[in-house]
């Protein structure tokens, strides 16, 4: 039985992949580094620290590593600032009326987010009270596709891995789902590339999905 649900944050719940992509992209823009939407994608569900070897593969530069701490920090400055005028308008609209009704049906949620800033998304959007748990950046030590933040997410609503679906718009947070042992559901770049079990094209068919009389006992077990 399926009783609980994984969500990942950025590019699921609410479009800050988008956010992360012009951060970086600023970054390299300064260094004068060509980076483009393709390297973004890459970018998605992994770490900062993985990201920005992303954003520096196109430059022969050997960058030390004091240098690259700093260029995450900016990244992350800028990127703070952009999250700080997020609201819950900027909230997908089918996005809370589908967590509502999830919860209605008895399914427990939780954040697998890798994502150190989650805590001030979930506050800045008003999501936090939908959320029956929330594993983020800061409880882990492996970033997706390890399946750590899935097993820390399961841990925290009290479910088996088994018993719970994992939501992902990265391929490596799918991998990551995967990996922990849960049913996993693809949105936006992953539905794209068939990545998991389910694909999905929008948030609003969780409730096609999971709400489907033989959902529960047709899934892998
Ligand atoms: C994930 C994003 O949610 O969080 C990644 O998909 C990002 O692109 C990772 O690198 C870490 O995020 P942050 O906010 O801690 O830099
Ligand atoms: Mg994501």
């Amino acid at each position: 039985m399926i009783q609980g649900i994984c969500f990942d944050l950025d590019g699921v719940l609410v479009q800050t992949d988008n956010l992360h992509y012009l951060a970086w992209k600023g970054l390299a823009d300064r260094l004068g580094i060509p980076f483009d939407r393709a390297q973004g994608d890459r970018c998605r569900g992994i770490s900062r620290m993985e990201s920005l070897e992303i954003v520096l593969e196109h430059t022969d530069h050997i960058y030390s590593a004091e240098e690259k701490e700093r260029f995450a920090q900016e990244k992350n400055e800028t990127y703070r600032a952009m999250l700080a005028r997020l609201s819950p308008s900027d909230l997908p609209a089918d996005v809370l009326p589908t967590l509502r009704e999830l919860r209605r049906r008895g399914y427990r949620l939780a954040l697998a987010s890798g994502s150190k800033n989650a805590g001030l998304i979930l506050t800045r959007t008003g999501l936090r009270p939908l959320l029956d748990a929330v594993a983020d950046g800061t409880c882990i030590t492996r970033s997706k596709p390890d399946p750590e933040i899935f097993l820390t997410a399961a841990q925290m609503l009290d479910l088996s891995p088994q018993a719970c679906a994992a939501v992902d718009d990265a391929v490596a947070g799918v991998q990551a789902g995967r990996a922990a042992g849960m049913v996993t559901v693809g949105i936006g770049d992953s539905a794209r590339r068939s990545a998991g079990d389910y694909n999905l094209m929008c948030f609003g068919q969780l409730l096609d999905l999971f709400l489907q009389p033989d959902f529960k006992s047709n899934l892998r077990m």
